[in-house]
């Protein structure tokens, strides 16, 4: 059976650790026809469409499922993030972002195996902000809806619940974001209620972040809003060996957009040194999300192979090969598994 699959290369290293993903996926033999949009952000741009074009969006809805690298959103100012657009757009309301130790990577913990579960429409990146020229004064709101808060927090537990985990720790800060955080608090609490077999509790966010970087095996599933979650999934990638091994995905009730939890890395890009481990996890999270579970076994068995022998990895954690090397012994070592 075919899966029919939209791709989006991206910019950056995006195209060069999207296609190792591509090249891996079929090395496990599972027949995906792509359906490539590369003119995306900056490239659409440039060419006068809007960032994120509507046969982007047409084509996801169309199939359902996406494996999408990174796009460069400019700072400060121009086109709002595509990947940000995406996610609304799409209803893709929960951000799944795994960070679990590999073993045979030299790194400060070993144990570590937590998921952060991000809040990924709403909250301060709504995308509500002004600036009044006459006072010089810059707002951006921060909007936590009650519906918002409590599908992602469900969305957490029955994640728990399906995969066997048994701990959520809420992240907030509702000491002083008595409201937003306030009501993403409360409605933690009241859920947490329906599930009594996973054990609940919170901490607030900037002692979270202390706690993580001294006892993070401590930590199983975590759920937050938008910017926590976003700034606490690039925390936990630091320690389980850094952004180019941490994936993540991009869920909703319809449809999902896998995509590593890393950006377009503008330093390395076009170099083939970028690691694309962090894309090839995704791509497998993907595998299993549409169904091919023995393919993603087999990749993420041979990936944890490789880690442990040490065997093409690239610069970032510590070897000398390069992107298609990494992708060439890992495609090779698949097919292997496969019986191809
Ligand atoms: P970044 O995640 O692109 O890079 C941060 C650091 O990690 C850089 O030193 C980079 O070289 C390194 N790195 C990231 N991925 C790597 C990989 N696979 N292998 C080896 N090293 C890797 O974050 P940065 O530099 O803050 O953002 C660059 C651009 O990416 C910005 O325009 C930002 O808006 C965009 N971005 C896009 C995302 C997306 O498309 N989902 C997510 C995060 C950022
Ligand atoms: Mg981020």
């Amino acid at each position: 059976m075919s899966h029919h699959l939209t791709l989006l290369p991206g910019d950056g290293i995006g195209p060069e650790v999207t296609e190792a993903a591509v090249r891996v996926i079929e090395a496990a033999g599972v027949d995906v026809v792509w359906d490539r949009h590369r003119v995306i952000g900056a490239t659409a741009v440039d060419r006068g469409r809007p960032a994120l074009p509507p046969d982007v969006v047409d084509s996801i809805q169309e199939r359902g499922t996406a494996l999408k690298g990174p796009v460069t959103t400019p700072v400060g100012k121009g086109f709002t993030s595509v990947n940000v657009q995406l996610r609304q757009r799409l209803d893709l309301y929960a951000n799944v972002r795994p960070a679990t130790s590999l073993k045979g990577l030299d790194t400060p913990f070993e144990g570590v195996d937590l998921i952060i579960f991000r809040e990924n429409t709403e909250g301060l990146y709504s995308g509500i902000e002004y600036f009044d020229e006459r006072l010089d004064i810059a707002d951006s709101i921060a909007r936590v809806t009650k519906r918002g808060s409590e599908r992602i927090i469900r969305f957490c537990f029955e994640y728990a619940q399906e995969h066997g985990r048994e701990h959520v720790t809420l992240a907030h800060k509702a000491n002083i974001l008595k409201k937003t955080s306030g009501l993403f608090l409360d409605i933690g609490r009241e859920v947490s209620a329906e599930f009594p077999e996973i054990e609940f509790d919170d901490r607030i966010i900037d002692n979270l972040c202390m706690q993580l970087v001294v006892n993070p095996e401590e930590y199983d599933c975590i759920v937050s809003t938008n910017l926590f979650g976003d700034l606490l999934s690039d925390l936990t990638a630091g320690l389980v060996g850094g952004l180019g091994i941490t994936p993540g995905a991009n869920i909703g009730d319809e449809l999902a957009v896998f995509e590593a939890v890393h950006g377009s890395a503008p330093d390395i890009a076009g170099q083939n040194v970028a690691n694309p481990t962090a894309m090839i996890r995704s791509a497998v999270m993907m595998l299993r999300h549409i169904g091919e579970e023995d393919a993603a076994a087999a990749i993420e068995q041979s990936v944890f192979e490789m880690y442990r022998e040490g065997d093409a990895l690239t610069p970032d954690v510590g070897g000398d090969a390069t992107t298609s090397e990494f992708a060439d012994a890992l495609a090779e070592r698949v097919t292997g598994m496969v019986g191809g």
